[in-house]
């Protein structure tokens, strides 16, 4: 079997997707015309054009203009639906979705709105293509803690929903610890935690996220190889990293694929995944960075089996889900 083969055929979990980054450009101008919404752009291509980002806030400011136009229920369906056919494709059996509802509701579209379109979206793509799926709340770190604090209020009638909160939006200068207070209550509430950090923020965000925020997983994390002592803390806490290889290439975290470090963390023992980030902005989904990232650092296929198991551990499904997921990366490696 060919390498690329293997990355197609083996069952993977995504941890680490923004539901409003999946929001395709052709998606996007037919619900802009269906609400009667104008784009600052006058054509998909030219839209396309815009997709040439310096640093992670000038992706962020095109990326919020483009979720101006989910208005409907069915406008956060039709979006999470299309993200899960492609994870479909691409033999995704779990995903571990994002949503950013403050950029909605700071617009007066209501949170339930934004989460029954997603979660009728994702119980309609466990019906038909058997994947498995858990929502996890963002809060945009570039906006306050108080804000942050009443979406928290916010979710709480969609509780069962929700499995986790999270943190992410303009890293640099919105450090983990401004959110100490919400993610304590998060945790008293129930819920699971997870932050950005390290992405282009210093290492020392990545201590703060686990001392401060308790968290069980980071976001992106690339960062912390500069810190020796907290990769043996990340490896002795058996933290995972999301990690989305061409979101940091775009981003410019790194200059190039052939730049990136995972293997550096894997080879620390790290548990690493791979992750899309914002497919639809950052030119492709999870085999596309699963590929992308094999060919550029010349990965083998102990490596690319080693990410995609380790997709299943990091993940929150129950310990039996991750064993009957990781049986099924067993037997397919034990046929190669
Ligand atoms: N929101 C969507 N994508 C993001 C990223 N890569 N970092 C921080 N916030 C984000
Ligand atoms: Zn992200």
């Amino acid at each position: 079997m060919s390498i690329k083969n293997l990355i197609k055929k083996l069952p993977k979990a995504e941890l680490h997707i923004h539901i409003e980054g999946s929001l395709e450009p052709e998606l996007m101008f037919k619900i802009a015309k269906r609400n009667k919404i104008k784009l600052p752009y006058s054509s998909i291509k030219h839209l396309k054009t815009a997709y040439n980002f310096n640093n992670l806030q000038s992706f962020l400011d095109i990326y919020y203009k483009g979720t101006n136009v989910l208005i409907t229920e069915k406008d956060f369906y039709n979006m999470t639906f299309a993200y899960l056919k492609k994870a479909h494709a691409d033999n995704i059996k779990h995903a571990e979705i994002f949503f950013d509802p403050q950029s909605h509701t700071s617009r007066k579209i209501p949170f339930k709105t934004v989460i029954n379109g997603i979660s009728k979206a994702c119980e309609d793509g466990k019906k038909k293509f058997g994947i498995s799926y858990h929502l996890i709340m963002c809060f945009l770190r570039h906006l306050s803690a108080n804000e942050a604090m009443k979406t928290l209020e916010e979710s709480l009638p969609f509780k069962n929903k929700i499995i986790a909160v999270g943190l992410d939006s303009s890293e640099v200068g919105n450090p983990p610890k401004k959110f100490k207070a919400v993610f304590k209550k998060a945790i008293n509430y129930g819920y699971l935690t997870v932050a950005h950090a390290g992405e282009e923020g210093h290492p020392d965000y990545i201590w703060e996220a686990l001392d401060e925020l308790k968290v069980k997983r980071i976001d992106h994390g690339v960062r912390c190889l500069e810190d020796p002592k907290l990769i043996k803390e990340l490896v002795k806490r058996k933290i995972p990293l999301t990690v989305c290889p061409f979101s940091n290439v775009k981003l410019k975290v790194f200059k190039d694929l052939k730049k990136h470090n995972i293997k550096q963390l894997l080879d620390n023992n790290l548990i690493a995944t791979i992750n899309s980030d914002d497919p639809a902005y950052f030119g492709g989904y999870i085999n596309d960075n699963y590929i992308g990232i094999q060919k550029a650092l010349g990965l083998n296929k102990k490596d690319i089996i080693m990410l995609a198991k380790n997709s299943f551990k990091a993940s929150f499904l129950s310990e039996k889900e991750k064993r009957r997921n990781l049986e099924e990366i067993d037997k397919i490696s034990k046929e190669l």
